[in-house]
């Protein structure tokens, strides 16, 4: 159950009035007659970021970006900003501390116009004026340094919907109602105006946006920036796109100075790896349609507790019991006397059935004490049974795998069962 504050007063509102007087309704218009957007797409020229996308940024849609507190969503907007240029509306932080960041990331913010707001109708009102504000890109304003630009077809950014509040509305900046509220009145705000806007969104601790579930049906894009908090890589995914695919990820790193695209995911996740230490496994994940080499750990240990521990790092707990029991039971490992700990390196996050086979390798060279040879890659997903089967993409992991230099591939395609991937620890 959430509260949610009775709308009174919704549709005189000052924000709904000012709709009203700004925009006549849509006209219908032949199908045939609709402009194409793909030419219209705004790319950021941040790569990682526009393919996610689906190829650039749609005028007159709205993206929601969600994420936890202090993985990135502000960076990496500032850094499409500084890319495309446009407008940054803050609720969250002052226009001083935003410069404090674009300095950072090396930002001088010559395309970026910056508004400190929380009301939604101020944000309405500046968004369809034809204010003079900043460009849509350096060279438009270098011709012009005196006009800035209007904000039609520049990008806009709200930073973020939980701090905004309408007064159409009695409840508090970031409850349901106001959340609700304001993204309704945005999103129409972008489409009637054919900005791209993309409102930062905040995650609860369950990991759902916050606020109103309605939220995502909304908006055209749903993205969500994820990682660890300590780790450095940054992963950003689609899950719901009107305007492109769902299964491009965009992965990045954060660094001192700002959000770097990373092009070889692979050497980011394996860069700590030590050689020949019982326990570690390489195993290759698809992200979106990109494979790439991942790092699981294991630690098996004696147990102190009358129920073992099962601890499980970036692969799901449920899974790990799974695949636990069927170690207890087709290859007899006494586990129930052990503790299971479970890790997967960089802060990622697999949820592929893929990894099975490389956990239960890990947990296996990890009880043995025998590391598994340095350079052998391992993927597959393993059955109640034991039997190992087989997966989607295995030609393009395994061709991943050799590029990299991992001559020996453990994968349904070269053993059957859990006992046949267990051989590889013996020699
Ligand atoms: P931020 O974008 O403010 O996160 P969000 O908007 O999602 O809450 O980024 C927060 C963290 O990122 C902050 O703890 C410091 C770190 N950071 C860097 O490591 N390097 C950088 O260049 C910047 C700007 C931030
Ligand atoms: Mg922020």
């Amino acid at each position: 159950m959430v509260e949610t504050v009775k709308e009174e007063g919704m549709g005189s509102g000052r924000s709904q009035s000012l709709l009203r007087q700004g925009f006549a309704g849509q006209k219908p218009q032949k199908l045939s007659e609709v402009k194409h957007i793909e030419k219209n797409r705004l790319k950021s020229g941040y790569e990682e970021f526009d393919r996610v996308m689906g190829g650039g940024i749609v005028p007159g849609s709205t993206t929601l970006l969600a994420g936890d507190p202090g993985i990135g969503k502000s960076t990496l907007l500032l850094h499409v900003l500084a890319k495309s240029g446009g407008l940054y509306v803050s609720g969250e932080e002052s226009a001083e501390q935003i410069k404090l960041r674009a300095k950072r990331l090396g930002i001088n913010g010559e395309n970026i116009a910056i508004l400190a707001e929380t009301s939604v109708e101020s944000i309405v009102q500046v968004l369809s004026s034809n204010h003079e504000l900043g460009t849509r890109n350096l060279e438009e304003n270098k011709k012009n340094p005196n006009s800035l630009f209007i904000i039609h077809n520049s990008l806009v950014i709200i930073d973020s919907i939980q701090t905004l509040s309408s007064s159409d509305l009695d409840g508090m900046a970031g409850s349901v109602g106001q959340i609700r509220h304001a993204a309704e009145i945005l999103v129409h705000v972008a489409k009637t105006r054919g900005i791209p806007l993309m409102i930062i969104g905040h995650v609860t601790k369950e990991g759902t946006i916050a606020g109103p579930k309605v939220l995502e049906h909304m908006v055209d894009t749903v993205l969500y920036l994820e990682g660890e908090r300590f780790a450095d890589a940054r992963i950003l995914r689609t899950f719901k796109n009107r305007f492109g695919p769902t299964e491009e990820v965009g992965i990045f790193e954060m660094s001192e100075s700002g959000l770097k695209e990373v092009t070889n995911p692979s050497a980011l996740f394996l860069q700590d790896r030590v050689k020949n230490v019982p326990g570690s496994v390489v195993t290759v994940v698809l992200e979106g349609t990109r494979p790439m080499l991942v790092e699981i750990q294991a630690l098996v240990a004696p147990t102190q507790l009358p129920v073992p521990r099962r601890v499980a790092n970036g692969i799901d707990y449920n899974r790990l019991q799974l695949l636990v029991a069927i170690l207890q039971k087709r290859l007899s490992l006494p586990l129930g006397t052990f503790d299971v700990f479970v890790n997967v390196s960089g802060g990622l996050r697999v949820s592929e059935p893929a990894a099975d086979l490389a956990v239960i390798m890990a947990i296996l060279s990890s009880f043995k004490n025998r590391a598994l040879d340095y350079k052998t890659a391992v993927f597959g997903e393993v059955g109640l049974l034991g039997e190992v089967r087989s997966i989607d993409s295995e030609e393009r992991r395994a061709k991943e795998a050799r590029r990299l230099g991992f001559n020996t591939i453990v994968s349904p395609k070269t053993v059957r069962n859990v006992k046949q991937a267990a051989g590889h620890l013996d020699n």
